[in-house]
């Protein structure tokens, strides 16, 4: 079994990107500039964007928080992104989800700009990821190929099951997986809260990717001797032994699950770090205009 170490690819990736603002510094470009709108007091997006900060602040990009109470009506929130999307400083945004339940977040995603959409949630970037045109790829999904190419791991003809069927993760991943592509060709099956024999689905996968937030769902004997595992899941589950009083632990039960796989991503330090680095990627393509010119 090989541990799939995605702290240590994304200081790797992270050191390419900070040479890379170096290099554009020094023939006169401004540094890319990351702002990211923070609603409420959720601890899990609250710790999330302040990785995102710090994450920005490695590679020498500049970052923007914009922090807002949860009370915040949806017109002022969209206000808040139509300036976001006139501000020429800025060259891509997040807005952290999830949002409080009086705003709609569709509403909020079709208002960005999709050339700062650097989440690539916009049904744009989505639409031309889906067509193979060049797109803001979701963070998370794209964090997943990133370590599935570094790590050598042959993908085409392979049967992966992805757990969930999420815009952010699931369904992009499965679209991704299955797309004829560098780290894809693979037969894809997702599986969601209406699939008749999860389990059963699951112990078919050659690469199983566990995107459903539910801490421990994928067991041992649901995972076929030899397989690739995906972890996607941060979950808070209690624990009075630590100072915090909980612990982070993934979608899948990694004790007994790793022997049985030939890689698989911890929790945390797997594809979490991934993600933040794969936010930056888009931020430093926004800067430089690669999808849009
Ligand atoms: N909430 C959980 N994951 C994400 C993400 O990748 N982007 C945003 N904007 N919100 C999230």
């Amino acid at each position: 079994m090989t541990l799939i170490d995605g702290k240590k690819l994304s200081a790797l990736v992270k050191a390419d990107i900070a040479k890379e603002v170096e290099s554009l510094k020094q023939q006169g470009y401004k540094v890319p500039h990351l702002a990211a709108v923070l609603v409420g007091d959720n601890p899990a997006s609250q710790s999330y964007v302040r990785s995102k900060v710090r994450s920005c602040e490695e590679v020498g990009f500049e970052s923007t928080l914009i922090k807002k109470d949860q009370s915040i009506s949806e017109a002022e929130l969209l206000d808040i992104v139509r300036d976001l999307n006139e501000d020429v400083s800025i060259d891509g945004y997040i807005v952290q989800l999830p949002l409080p339940g009086h705003i709609d977040p569709d509403k909020i995603n079709l208002a960005i700009d999709p050339k700062k959409d650097v989440d690539g949630f916009h049904p744009m970037n989505f639409g031309r990821m889906t067509l193979g045109l060049p797109a803001y790829l979701p963070a998370t999904p794209q964090g997943i190929l990133h370590m599935l190419k570094h790590y050598s791991i042959e993908t085409s003809g392979k049967k992966c099951v992805v757990v969930g069927r999420s815009n952010i993760v699931g369904m992009p991943m499965g679209i991704l997986m299955s797309q004829k592509r560098d780290t894809g060709n693979c037969t894809v099956t997702i599986v969601h809260s209406r699939t008749k024999n999860v389990a059963d689905e699951i112990l078919s996968a050659d690469i199983v990717i566990a995107a459903i937030g539910r801490a421990h769902f994928v067991t041992a004997d649901m995972i076929k001797k030899g397989a690739v595992v995906i972890d996607v899941g941060i979950n808070r589950v209690d624990d009075a032994s630590r100072k915090r009083g909980y612990r982070l632990v993934g979608d899948v039960d990694f004790e007994h699950v790793a022997p049985k796989t030939s890689f698989i991503t911890p929790v945390p330090g797997g594809v979490g770090p991934m993600t933040v680095t794969s936010l930056l990627l888009n931020t430093l393509k926004a800067a430089k205009k690669e999808i849009y010119g």
